[in-house]
């Protein structure tokens, strides 16, 4: 297959909320890619229950990508493989941060590969002092009253400081 231009990827994930482990991904994506949709997937596309409402975490991600335009953010319901057609993507992008991951990873890889032979995935690692960060882990921290501000950006924190509060 030939090289696409632009390269359109996806860096597709749930996002409750962004990180800065996520942050960094996507603006190494960018290096390879000329556009990232960044994608929400709704919970009933996948097995999570979350903190925040989709569209709190479209909003947050796009205040964390302000400065860059070359950033989309969006939400979807059902297969990757049909939003990646449908938004003239050919690659993925997601974050390894621990071999921990790599299963999963390769699992989903394979599947989306076998659904859409031209969806690669595209894997990249993360700054060593935001390896150790998850959505799940901030979520965490954050309701039982810790400073979550070194492994998210201001927006989020003050999110997180409203949602909790509510
Ligand atoms: O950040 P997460 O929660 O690990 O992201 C998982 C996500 C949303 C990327 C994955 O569940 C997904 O792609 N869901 C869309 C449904 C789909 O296409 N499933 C088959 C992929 S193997």
């Amino acid at each position: 297959m030939s090289r696409p231009t632009p390269v359109v990827a996806l860096y597709p994930g749930s996002f409750d909320p962004i990180t800065r482990g996520h942050e960094d991904i996507a603006r190494r994506g960018l290096r390879v890619a000329d556009r990232i949709i960044v994608a929400v997937a709704h919970t009933s596309t996948h097995q999570k229950s979350g903190l925040f409402e989709v569209d709190e975490r479209v909003a947050l991600i796009r205040s964390v990508f302000e400065d860059e335009p070359r950033v989309e953010v969006l939400s979807f319901t059902g297969l990757l493989v049909d939003l990646a057609r449908d938004q003239g993507a050919h690659l993925v992008i997601r974050g390894l941060r621990a071999v921990s991951d790599f299963e999963y990873e390769l699992q989903m890889a394979q599947m989306n590969h076998e659904l859409n032979p031209d969806l690669e995935t595209l894997f990249l690692v993360p700054e060593v002092n935001n390896s150790f960060i998850s959505s799940s882990l901030v979520r965490q921290v954050a309701a039982l009253g810790g400073d979550v501000s070194t492994f998210v950006s201001s927006q989020v924190v003050d999110g997180l400081t409203e949602k909790l509060r509510g």
